[in-house]
């Protein structure tokens, strides 16, 4: 699948893969913001991204514990996700997450 990361200095970086999570995805490329420091286990929110608005049905929602974990960033709004907990499928193609630095 394709996911385009578009980061704090407004670039706009395409790239893709067949397995994995997001956030793994983007270390794997250098996004700019996402630093993925706990690994991808929920406990770092250093993965955070906003989901386009016409992309939250494909990415789906965020669990429970990811949901406390955003709770306690101040970036944080509805299209909110941790990206390590966005699994990379056909499904998610196309989608456009802008970093939340
Ligand atoms: Fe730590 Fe996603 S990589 S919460």
């Amino acid at each position: 699948a394709k996911v385009t990361f578009v980061t704090p200095d407004q670039e706009s970086i395409t790239v893709e893969a067949d397995s994995g999570s997001v956030m793994e995805l983007a270390v794997n490329n250098n996004i700019q913001g996402i630093d993925g420091d706990c690994g991808g286990v929920c406990s770092c929110a250093t993965c955070h991204v906003h989901v386009a608005a016409g992309d939250v049905t494909k990415v789906g929602e965020a669990s429970e514990i990811e949901q406390d974990m955003l709770e306690l960033d101040d970036n944080a709004n509805e299209f909110s996700r941790l990206c390590c907990q966005i699994e990379v499928t056909e499904a998610i193609d196309g989608v456009v997450l802008t970093v939340a630095g």
